[in-house]
């Protein structure tokens, strides 16, 4: 294939998985376009992404190493992927800046630290479903994404950074948009620049106003201490980053388990009979419908060649999760169907490498205190969509459904 026949990638992700297999049949690596017409290449199978996310000569700085960067300014239809790479933080930035950046807020998400929370995610998850009880007694349907999945992650990841009340819907609404790719004007991307500065600019003022035992707080103590550890503008996208990859992306893996589950009612009596363990189908749900899709961007520092394809140095990379999970000569044939008695342990869906994600203990912890605990609470809960009614958020990096309407009882 040539260049000058990219692939578009669906802005509104309206059927990743199709999409992924389309993408693997015109080869291991693909030339694509994304929203506005931003060329990148899309690595269709689990070994090659693993063995380009590996490649130390594969980086995540647009400043340094994205050919295109300094002409972004020129094409406003670009503009939404600043969102993305025009942001400081560890996600887009390389070698001793992404360590010093890693470094100030890793020590806070390990395992140990990470079970110390546990008990505030088990009560907020009880308040939840006593909540949940309310909405659902008389029968109607609930949308359990919003009454349940959204709220549990949201709240521990606010209390963990000490975002106040008032704050809390404009964070909710902002990282909604970041992820929303289905709009690349330049007004959208203007809007949500805008609301980072506002939103997250407000958070640092009223923490600098009303410290307390909060990461916002230390991380703002970094900064004051030593500007040279966490400069103003990485801690407003330090604060960005792991505040949004805190919650949405535990929003869509509980969301994602309910409605597999629903749609996999033999698995489910299987999990209910002790015969699948919770852990099992959180991996899988994460292997073969991941959250983060597909994340924008990584970039070849020098020419790199895999699979027989070059990609020239200074292009940009798609990391495509979802094309790993459900990539056949991994997982075989069915690869795409769910079914939590794989046990695959190998997924790539937190990453892997110097990048991996930091939150995957508190993701795992919340989403296996929040499944179990949903349908011990409703023996009898049961969807109120029929097959292929759900649809997707519109966005080709979160997979996720928008709602997930169910009767709590049957
Ligand atoms: C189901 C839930 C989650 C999924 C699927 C997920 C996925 C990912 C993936 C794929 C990466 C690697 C990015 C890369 O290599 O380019 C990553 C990195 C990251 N994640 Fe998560 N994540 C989840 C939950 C969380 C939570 C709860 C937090 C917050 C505590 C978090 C914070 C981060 C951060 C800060 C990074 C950047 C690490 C770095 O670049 O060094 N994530 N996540």
């Amino acid at each position: 294939m040539t260049v000058s026949t990219r692939v578009a990638i669906d802005p509104f992700g309206a059927d990743i998985i199709a999409e992924s297999a389309r993408l693997r049949s015109l080869g291991p690596v693909v030339p694509v376009e994304l929203p506005g017409g931003i060329p990148a290449w899309a690595p269709t199978g689990y070994d090659t992404l693993k063995a380009l996310i590996l490649n130390p000569e594969v980086s995540k700085d647009p400043r340094r190493h994205w050919s295109l960067f300094p002409k972004i300014g020129e094409h406003p239809e670009w503009s939404w992927i600043m969102g993305w790479v025009g942001v400081i933080n560890m996600l887009s930035t390389y070698g001793s800046d992404h360590t010093r950046l890693r470094k100030l807020v890793a020590p806070s998400f390990t395992a140990r630290r990470t079970e110390a929370m546990r008990d505030r995610v088990e009560a907020i998850t009880a308040e939840l479903l006593d909540q949940l009880d309310a909405a659902g007694a008389d029968g109607s349907v609930v949308d359990v994404k919003a009454a349940y999945a959204h709220p549990l992650p949201m709240q521990m990841i606010c209390e963990l950074f000490g975002v106040p009340g008032h704050l809390r819907e404009d964070t909710g609404r902002l990282i909604a948009a970041l992820m929303d790719t289905s709009d690349p004007s330049p007004e959208q991307a203007t809007w949500v620049q805008e609301q980072i500065g506002t939103v997250l600019g407000s958070l640092i003022a009223h923490k600098v106003e009303n410290p307390g035992d909060d990461m916002a707080t230390e991380l703002i103590k970094v900064r004051d201490e030593d500007g040279d550890r966490l400069s103003d503008e990485e801690l407003l996208y330090t604060l960005l980053l792991v505040i949004g990859a805190g919650f949405e992306t535990t929003v869509n893996l509980i969301g994602n388990a309910v409605v597999a589950l629903l749609e996999h009612p033999e698995q489910l009596a299987a999990v209910r009979a002790g015969d699948i363990s919770w852990e099992q189908v959180v991996e899988e749900v994460l292997r073969v419908r991941p959250s983060i899709a597909s994340l924008p961007l990584r970039f070849a520092v020098t020419d790199i060649t895999i699979d027989g394809v070059t990609i020239p140095a200074g292009d940009a990379i798609l990391t495509t999760y979802a094309a790993a999970g459900n990539d056949p000569s991994r997982y075989g044939e069915e690869a795409a169907a769910f079914d939590a008695t794989r046990a695959a342990d190998d997924h790539l869906s937190f990453g892997i490498g110097v990048h991996r994600c930091i939150g995957a203990p508190l993701a795992r912890m919340e989403a296996m205190t929040a499944l179990p605990a949903l349908f011990e609470r409703y023996p009898d809960l049961a969807p109120a969509f029929k097959p292929d009614e759900l649809k997707q958020v519109p966005s080709f990096i979160a997979y996720g459904w928008q709602q997930i309407p169910v009767r709590l009882r049957g």
